[in-house]
């Protein structure tokens, strides 16, 4: 980030500041039922119109077909709650470039906040067009990346808009980006990093990347199933991905060549069919019925789980242990998200997606010490991938 600019270095007094945030927040009956990456960008929004910017702030929200307004993706929830959050009214444009996004924008005072609508309701977004970006550019006079969430998406708002104006990086993308890379490049040892999630498939370049960096390397949820096949082991009609076996198998060779201590699941809960009452049993992994599956880790692997993450100086989590969406299912991941926090000296840092609900879901999101607003985009940091929205800022 060192050779990046930040709103620090912004004379924003009196300037049209275009703010690239990442409002894709979920809604319900008109109103935003999760504001947290409305309050990750407060800091930046807030900086700036104290500076004296007249602020104008552009988002996506979920995956409209770019064919124009769909009353489910509107951006106006978002704008009120900013408003609560600010304290102070937010205006909202019904467009993105059109004719009330040029006359709100040229209607602020020094200060003031705009919030245009889903910039995906014009499919030229997601395309990065040309002509789209200078139309979004000829609405300001300097750009704020600020939506670390949407970094690994070369669109328009994202990538193209930055070449066109002084670009700059919001504190949250500062914050984002510098946290993982610092994590990366210089983690506290020993460095326990814990994967779960239901796919090995979904994960492999990240388990391959981290086996590279961390000194532990914990394994949950459905994919280590895929792991137990590739040690020999039968794992009933638990989630498998067979074409997948051979390169966890090659993981595993992997983390022993290079002294990676690799920690899969000894004991598992099985259940008869995926419900929440279904009939459960506790079982060790080279006993897993036929005609069961197992949706969480047992409590024994729990506790050796527990040991691992308290011995850390740094702890990344991405992916829960089990269906913890489930009560009966969710002892695993508890008993995780319960010794990260519990381990107060280590820098603990949540990457992003389902790990985070879980977070929020056992109410320990205060005692970790960073929990990414970027689902995908942390993944792919942490896979060594270039985030298009970071490079553009370059
Ligand atoms: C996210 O929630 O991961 C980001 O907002 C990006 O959304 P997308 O996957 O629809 O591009």
């Amino acid at each position: 980030m060192s050779d990046i600019k930040t709103i620090d270095a912004l004379d924003a007094r009196g300037k049209r500041v275009l703010v690239r945030v990442d409002f894709n927040v979920p809604v319900k009956d008109g109103a935003v039922t999760d504001d947290t990456r409305i309050r990750a960008a407060l800091p930046t929004i807030q900086k700036l119109a104290d500076d004296g910017a007249r602020v104008i702030l552009m988002s996506h929200l979920g995956r409209p077909s770019g064919t124009g307004f769909e009353e489910a993706f509107t951006l106006r929830p978002a704008a009120l709650r900013l408003a609560e959050l600010l304290g102070k009214p937010v205006a909202f444009a019904a467009d993105t470039v059109g004719e009330d996004a040029q006359a709100k924008a040229a209607a602020l005072r020094d200060g003031d906040v705009l919030l245009l609508e889903n910039l995906r309701f014009d499919k030229r977004e997601k395309k990065n067009d040309p002509g789209f970006c200078e139309e979004l550019a000829a609405l300001g006079e300097a750009y704020v990346n600020d939506a670390f969430g949407t970094a690994h998406r070369a669109h328009a708002s994202t990538a193209g808009v930055a070449a066109l104006l002084p670009a700059y990086a919001g504190y949250l993308m500062e914050r984002e980006v510098g946290t993982l890379s610092g994590m990366l490049e210089q983690p506290k040892r020993p460095f326990v990093a814990i994967l779960g999630g239901s796919k090995v498939s979904d994960k492999i370049k990240v388990i391959d990347a981290l086996i590279d960096k961390c000194d532990t390397l914990i394994i949950g949820g459905g994919m280590c199933f895929t792991f137990l096949l590739a040690q020999g082991l039968s794992v009933g009609t638990s989630l498998k991905e067979d074409e997948w076996v051979e390169r966890a198998g090659e993981m595993l060779a992997k983390a022993r060549e290079r002294g990676v201590e690799l920690l899969l699941p000894t004991d598992v809960v099985c259940a008869d069919r995926f419900a929440e009452d279904a009939a459960t049993k506790e079982v060790p992994v080279d006993a897993i019925p036929a005609d069961m599956m197992g949706l969480d880790i047992g409590a024994g692997t729990a506790a050796r789980y527990a040991d691992a993450i308290g011995k850390a100086a740094t702890v990344f989590w991405n992916g829960p242990m089990g269906v913890f969406e489930m009560d009966a299912f969710a002892a695993g991941t508890k008993a995780v998200a319960e010794a990260v926090a519990d381990n107060e000296a280590a820098d603990t840092i949540i990457g992003g997606g389902d790990s985070v609900a879980a977070v929020n879901k056992f109410g320990l999101a205060d005692k970790m010490t960073f929990i990414s607003t970027g689902g995908g985009a942390s993944m792919e940091l942490v896979q060594g991938e270039a985030l298009p929205g970071v490079e553009a800022l370059r």
